[in-house]
């Protein structure tokens, strides 16, 4: 697709769909795409988009910082950009040993030759390493460089390089600078936006953390050329999960478009980022912190994270674990009546079409007990009462609550254990 000098007419987009029963959303204005180029009050403007586009996180207390998308930039413009959000002379980049030989060399490079000093550090890969020992080497080797508080860091690679050089921001010299650079679909359209920064405890996912906002993300499209299938595929499970939870037309228009996103086409991949990233931005400017709206963004994730832990990280990837918790969410709220089995039917179509698991495999090890158990321990137990984000009324509105038909939670997990059981028998 040719970027240059697309003209867009905005209309506001209408939040048509509750965040939580009966809650429409007072933020639409900032639920619309903004040019990198024109500013203007009016909410009717026609704008000018070169080869990119901006969308906005809006906070207060000179928090708000822009998400650039775009899918070909030139190394001179992205490497202005990138250094216009390195507000000292230095920076650091961390990324990963599998990162690092594809993309390290153009990123130094782009933010080098526009006047700034750029060290480097890799990291092993994994999901595995984002754990507090990692994390350290980014704080000793930034006391080795003697870098001080005008530092920059800068996260180059998927959500797991996102989270912990995030988080090692947020606690080196009490907070620095630091811009994500997110490279994998899961980081570009949900990790790097929204400020949730940790890693892993041994005895719990991203138990320890802070809340920590980027300068900037800039998300280059053409960096996901490299990426695996499977890790494309997971992450578009969370580009889904913005459609159910509150855009029914995203989710009609994902419907439709889904071999493309596949197919890796620039022009809907633009499209799917830009939505998706307008949603959580909306989101988290409401509720940054998580009192209740932001919730809203877990649909599947109570039932994924028991699969994801239940069967072993590393088993499933997360988007994976999310798309058969997303079919249970859908399949409980059939059972309360809340949904139509027809939707139902359609989400199970839409992650079928994009190449997501929607069973446990044959030898699963997960039973009732062990997603009971495993859900109890979810961060959205309050009080001892689990509470879980399930589908509502028409597509596009979901609930976050803990008044739910209990034994129609159970009904479903006992479904698709049963179903997992009966295939091995
Ligand atoms: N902070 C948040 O709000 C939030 C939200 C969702 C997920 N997460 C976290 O994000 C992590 C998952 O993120 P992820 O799915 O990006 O995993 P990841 O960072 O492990 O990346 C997946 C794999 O792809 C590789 N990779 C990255 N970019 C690549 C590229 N361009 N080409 C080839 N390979 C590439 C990575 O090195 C890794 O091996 C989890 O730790 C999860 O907890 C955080
Ligand atoms: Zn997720």
């Amino acid at each position: 697709m040719k970027y240059s000098h697309l003209i867009f007419s905005y209309l506001l987009m209408s939040v048509s769909n509750a965040f939580i029963t009966g809650r429409k959303s007072n933020n639409a204005a900032s639920l619309m795409p903004r040019s990198n180029i024109a500013s203007s009050s009016s909410s009717m403007m026609q704008s000018v988009v070169t080869n990119h586009e901006v969308v906005r996180v809006e906070l207060g207390d000179d928090r708000s910082y822009p998400i650039y998308i775009g899918g070909k930039f030139e190394p001179s413009e992205g490497g202005a950009m990138l250094a216009s959000h390195v507000h000292g002379n230095r920076c650091l980049i961390v990324t990963n040993d599998r990162v690092a030989p594809i993309l390290l060399d153009k990123y130094v490079e782009m933010i080098e030759s526009n006047g700034k000093q750029v060290d480097t550090l890799v990291l092993p890969d994994g999901e595995e390493n984002k754990s507090i020992d990692v994390m350290t080497m980014v704080l000793d080797k930034a006391m080795e460089l003697g870098l001080d508080r005008k530092v920059t860091f800068v996260a180059l690679g998927g959500g797991v390089i996102g989270d912990m050089v995030g988080f090692s921001a947020a606690i080196y010299q009490r907070g620095v600078n630091f811009i994500q650079v997110p490279t994998t679909v899961m980081s570009m359209v949900d990790s790097s936006v929204g400020g949730k920064t940790g890693v892993n405890h041994p005895l719990g996912k991203n138990m320890v953390g802070a809340f920590y906002q980027p300068q900037c993300v800039y998300i280059d499209i053409d960096t996901l050329s490299t990426l695996p299938d499977r890790e494309l595929q997971s992450g578009i499970s969370e580009i889904i999960k913005y459609g159910l939870i509150q855009d029914a037309d995203f989710f009609i228009w994902l419907e439709k478009n889904m071999d493309g996103l596949l197919n890796r086409n620039l022009e809907i991949f633009t499209y799917a980022i830009k939505r998706s990233c307008e949603i959580k931005a909306a989101v988290v400017e409401a509720d940054e912190k998580e009192a209740g709206l932001r919730a809203t963004l877990n649909l599947g994730h109570t039932f994924g994270h028991a699969i994801e832990s239940g069967s072993g990280y590393g088993h499933w990837l997360h988007g994976e674990a999310v798309a058969i918790g997303t079919a249970m969410a859908a399949q409980m709220s059939a059972k309360m009546g809340w949904i139509e089995d027809s939707l139902v039917e359609r989400i199970y179509n839409i992650l079928l079409a994009a190449k997501l698991p929607l069973e446990l495999p044959v030898n699963s090890p997960m039973d009732q007990e062990t997603f009971l158990k495993l859900m109890s321990k979810d961060k959205k137990v309050a009080n001892g009462q689990l509470r879980l984000i399930l589908l509502k009324g028409e597509l596009g509105n979901c609930v976050f609550t803990g008044d739910f038909d209990e034994q129609a939670m159970i009904d479903t997990i006992d479904t698709f254990v049963a179903e997992c059981k009966g295939k091995s028998a």
